[in-house]
């Protein structure tokens, strides 16, 4: 795919930036050459896995300058202060400085890591989010949120710290492993949910193409995708308002990560079964019909995704139990937990009003 065939949108936030879908990994070469007239020096952080796979095809691009790879193994628990500590140390030794760009070229985890790296390092240097999951591409690259992970709690140490540009190359995505695209998936679907109801339709449509991987129906996928978050976020940059229904699913989902040690459970699992729950709680609420339930769990299912925890796990989890974990998400405010809802297909809420009992029908509908 050629740089003209590639589509711009823009996330119109108090400093817009642009994003570039479907933009190859050769020609952000050019494009820094045509924007950054200073720029020497580029830190590449990125993990060995991405980096045997697409490095070589960035770097054509950058010959004109000095850059260095940084290279983080995989894995969330990368996310940490001690990793920052030590790029910061491997940063200084290839000599960064204030005017050094930093490309995050990954999954979630390099960009928020990478990410707040450039956030901090001499208090704050250019960054380039270029995703390479099917996850950073319709979410995490968008939106400027950036983060570590504490031990007691996930992306506690972070910032809201927007790139310059957003650099997405579909064709990364043909290397990505199924289980990892299903947790990109369960996000575009969450986004369907939330706002979009022609994209819910798609995903209906085109089941078996996607599934195949066909290029031009992916790109359709990702693109109308990440159009809805680059929408929401332009609307609420720092969540003060209707950002916080990207939440969707997720204050079910995290609930269980927590209660199953993050073991045999992946995030997209556990935001599939937190959209479901959020379902049947909208429809407890009278703000879905059973059948708009139904079709979501079709959906879902139809993707490989769990709409049970029977499906995942064989513990038999007691919904007390996880009820009590939801006291933990962040939205919650004066002890009061605060919920997104679905309304019908392709609209969400923020809700104040979910009671315990409510809560705990709506786990029972997914055990
Ligand atoms: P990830 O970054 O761990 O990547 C998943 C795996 O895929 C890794 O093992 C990686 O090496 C591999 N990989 C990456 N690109 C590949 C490719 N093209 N081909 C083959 N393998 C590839 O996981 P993720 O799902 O992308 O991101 C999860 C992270 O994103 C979490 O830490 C989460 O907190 C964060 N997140 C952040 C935001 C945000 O707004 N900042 C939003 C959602 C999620
Ligand atoms: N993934 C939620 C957000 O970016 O706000």
């Amino acid at each position: 795919m050629s740089l003209l065939e590639c589509q711009k949108i823009e996330v119109t936030a108090a400093k817009p930036y642009p994003v570039f879908l479907g933009a190859p990994l050769e020609a952000l070469g050019e494009y820094l050459h045509s924007q950054f007239k200073e720029l020497e020096h580029i830190l590449i952080i990125t993990n060995p896995v991405i980096a045997k796979l697409y490095a070589e095809r960035l770097q054509k691009g950058l010959m004109d300058y000095r850059f260095d790879f940084l290279f983080v193994p995989s894995g969330e628990s990368e996310k940490s202060l001690d990793r920052l500590s030590q790029l910061t140390t491997a940063a200084l030794r290839c000599g960064a400085d204030r005017h050094t760009l930093v490309i995050a070229l990954g999954g979630g985890v390099i960009g928020d890591l990478a990410g707040f790296f450039a956030s901090v390092f001499m208090r704050g240097i250019r960054l380039i989010q270029v995703p390479t999951t099917l996850l950073a591409q319709v979410d995490s690259s968008l939106g400027g949120k950036v983060a570590v992970n504490h031990p007691i709690g996930k992306n506690i140490i972070g910032a809201f710290y927007p790139p310059l540009a957003v650099w997405t190359d579909f064709t990364t995505l043909d290397s990505l492993p199924w289980e990892e695209v299903e947790n990109g998936l369960a996000e575009s679907i969450k986004h369907a949910l939330i706002d979009d109801l022609d994209l819910f339709e798609f995903f209906e449509r085109q089941e078996e193409s996607l599934k195949q991987r066909n290029p031009l129906i992916w790109r359709e996928m990702v693109v109308r995708s990440s159009s809805v978050k680059v929408r929401i976020v332009s609307q609420d940059e720092r969540e003060q308002g209707v950002r916080a229904l990207l939440n969707l699913g997720h204050s079910f989902g995290h609930a269980l990560e927590t209660e199953m040690n993050y073991r045999g459970v992946t995030h997209g699992q556990g935001v599939s079964i937190g959209l479901v729950a959020a379902a049947h709680l909208a429809n407890a609420k009278g703000q879905m019909t059973l059948a708009e339930v139904d079709r979501i769990k079709l959906l879902l299912n139809s993707y490989g995704l769990p709409i049970k925890i029977s499906e995942i796990s064989m513990e038999g989890q007691d919904p007390q139990v996880l009820l009590q974990l939801m006291k933990a998400d962040k939205k919650n405010h004066g002890g009061r937990k605060i919920l997104i809802l679905p309304q019908g297909i392709g609209q969400a809420v923020v809700s104040k009003e979910c009671t315990d009992p409510e809560i705990l029908d709506a786990w029972k509908q997914v055990l």
